[in-house]
């Protein structure tokens, strides 16, 4: 099971989960464009990826709301860098409100980033997937899709999206060698958590619904996405694996 030699792109990857795994993929001597418009969290990431001999960090500063702006950014980094061999589409935005202060254009806002974002990187990527036979896409959806979590409404259709896409994509991309599946964090202590206002409560509250009793950490998400994207996986498509310590059992 390796990833070692794939070219990978993945958005998001300055972020709590993503700079983790980004580290973990080059240690494993991957070549990771590390897509995110937070240039002090993408200058953290090029710091903390300095001391690793493996791998090939490519740090790409794009807004991935600017949908034409980050194809064409993109597409000249893909030609570079001689194809995509494996697209994870992690970035995401998460505004807390409830449904009625959210206008259709917050709506919109949230799905440009989560979803199109993740099909322009798809229409850049696969044309090369598609002409060696071989590609990889995941797609991270969210444990709060299956629950339904209030306040979140945005946030969790644009994941329903990303599970949508993964099947229809998986059952059309398969005869070309590339296979897709999603990927549902349960929750994982992040930045995000930090502004709970009951933090001790919220643990108990996470310990009591999973199966394992104990917090997840990033590297359970970076070993489940090496997995994916190697070849052991390749009879594996149209699925959402749940990382999240056996909460979701469907
Ligand atoms: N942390 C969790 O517990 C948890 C749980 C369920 C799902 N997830 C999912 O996992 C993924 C990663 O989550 P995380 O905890 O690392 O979040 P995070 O907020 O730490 O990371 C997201 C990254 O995306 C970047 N980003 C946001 N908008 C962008 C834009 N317009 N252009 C470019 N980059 C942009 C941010 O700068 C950030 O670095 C997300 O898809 C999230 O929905 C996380």
């Amino acid at each position: 099971m390796s990833i070692r030699g794939k070219t990978i792109l993945y958005t998001g990857a300055a972020g709590g989960l993503g700079l983790p795994a980004t580290l973990h993929f080059l240690r494993e001597g991957a070549t990771v464009l590390a897509v995110d418009h937070d240039a002090a969290k993408l200058a953290a990431l090029v710091d903390a990826a300095a001391g690793i001999d493996a791998g090939h960090l490519v740090p790409m500063r794009a807004d991935l709301s600017d949908l034409a702006g980050f194809h064409a950014l993109l597409s000249a980094q893909a030609t570079a860098l001689g194809g995509l061999d494996v697209v994870i589409n992690n970035a995401a935005i998460y505004p807390s409100k409830p449904f009625e202060d959210y206008s259709v254009e917050d709506h919109q806002a949230v799905q440009r980033v989560n979803v199109d974002a993740g099909i322009v990187a798809v229409q850049v990527a696969l044309p090369h997937m598609r002409a060696q036979g071989w590609g990889r896409i995941i797609n991270i959806a969210s444990i709060t899709f299956y629950g339904g979590w209030a306040n979140l409404s945005p946030y969790v259709a644009s994941k329903g999206a990303l599970v949508g896409l993964t099947r229809a994509w998986a059952r059309e991309f398969g005869a070309y060698g590339v296979t897709v599946n999603a990927l549902s964090p349960g929750a994982f202590p992040t930045d995000a958590e930090k502004i709970h206002p009951d933090p001790e409560g919220y643990t108990r509250f996470v310990l009591d619904h999973q199966s394992v009793k104990r917090r997840g950490h990033p590297g359970d998400i970076a070993a489940a996405l090496s997995f994916l994207a190697s070849d052991a996986a390749g009879f594996i498509s149209g699925q959402t694996l749940n990382v999240d310590g056996g909460w979701v059992m469907h």
